[in-house]
């Protein structure tokens, strides 16, 4: 595993991470941990909480399990009180839960629709907004993880594409009322990412796997390390003039079909 970043690059600062027991988000807390931040973790489960705040103390990180929905605003709040109580300020939130499944739009129900849009959507806007009163001002940076359905639209996405669309411009409005007070705000969208739920729920067999990695430019899904890297370049003063932007993390995903049969001029 590659290091880039210098040792002790987030020593002292603490980070908040919504969605944080598993997935994309646990991954981006073990880099936090492994650079020396304190981390809280929320996630509707205190079993896996537990589970991910023991991995992160194996890597000396002094962190905190938090469990909440965050379609629950009352409990969001309060678990911020709980956060800044232990730590002080926060200077790092990342956004991350997020539920989804392969539907379509007439196979599902409104209820269904709105599950995605309330844990997605709402669910980041409640996590941003109940972080306001406890970040660090000026020096905060706020992580959305978005994805491309945000941009692209998909078959059987649509309740994840209009989530992540909203992320996305959620993302750029905060980024402009919150500027002035120096909390940057920014979204990262992961391609496909190996090893992770959200996969295995959209390519789950190895046919699927297979294809979608031929049509790949870099010919292969990312890992959670490729993602939390861009959390941290965002999350230091090296992106301190970033904000309102949305990175894609996503070996070429959102550049179309680099199959090799679409790449290949036809002959005449
Ligand atoms: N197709 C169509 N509708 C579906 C569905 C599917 N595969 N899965 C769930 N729904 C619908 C349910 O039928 C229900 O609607 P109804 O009340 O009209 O029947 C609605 O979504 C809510 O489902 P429920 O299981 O009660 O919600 P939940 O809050 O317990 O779970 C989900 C939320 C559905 C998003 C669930 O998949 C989840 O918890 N996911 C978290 C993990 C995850 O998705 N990770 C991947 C991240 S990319």
């Amino acid at each position: 595993m590659t290091n880039v970043f210098l040792p002790g690059l987030l020593a002292g600062k603490t980070a908040f991470i919504a969605g944080g027991s598993s997935g994309i988000n646990l991954g981006i807390a073990e880099r936090f941990a492994e650079l020396g931040a304190n981390l809280v973790l929320l996630a509707r489960n205190q079993e896996k909480l537990d589970a991910a705040v023991a991995v992160l103390q194996a890597k000396g990180a002094q962190a905190l399990g938090l469990a909440a929905d965050v379609r629950d605003y009352a409990a969001i709040e309060q678990r911020f009180n709980e956060a800044s109580q232990k730590f002080g300020t926060l200077d790092i939130v990342v956004s991350g839960a997020a539920g989804n499944f392969l539907a379509p739009a007439i196979g599902l129900s409104a209820n269904g629709f709105k599950t995605v849009i309330d844990i997605d959507l709402i669910g980041t806007f409640n996590v941003f907004r109940a972080s306001w009163e406890h970040l660090t001002k000026p020096g905060a940076s706020l992580i959305a993880i978005s994805a491309g359905q945000g941009v692209h639209p998909m078959p059987f996405q649509a309740h994840a594409c209009a989530a992540k669309a909203g992320i996305n411009m959620l993302t750029k409005c905060l980024a402009l009322e919150w500027g002035p007070a120096g909390v940057r705000v920014n979204a990262i969208s992961p391609g496909p990412i190996g090893d992770t739920e959200g996969m295995a729920r959209l390519a789950p067999t190895p046919e699927s796997t297979a294809a979608l990695k031929g049509r790949l430019a870099l010919r292969d899904y990312g890992t959670k390390q490729d993602v939390a890297d861009m959390a941290v370049f965002l999350a230091t003063p090296g992106a301190g003039y970033v904000t309102g932007s949305i990175f894609n993390v996503d070996g070429g995903n959102d550049l179309g079909d680099a199959s090799a049969d679409a790449l290949t001029p036809p002959r005449h």
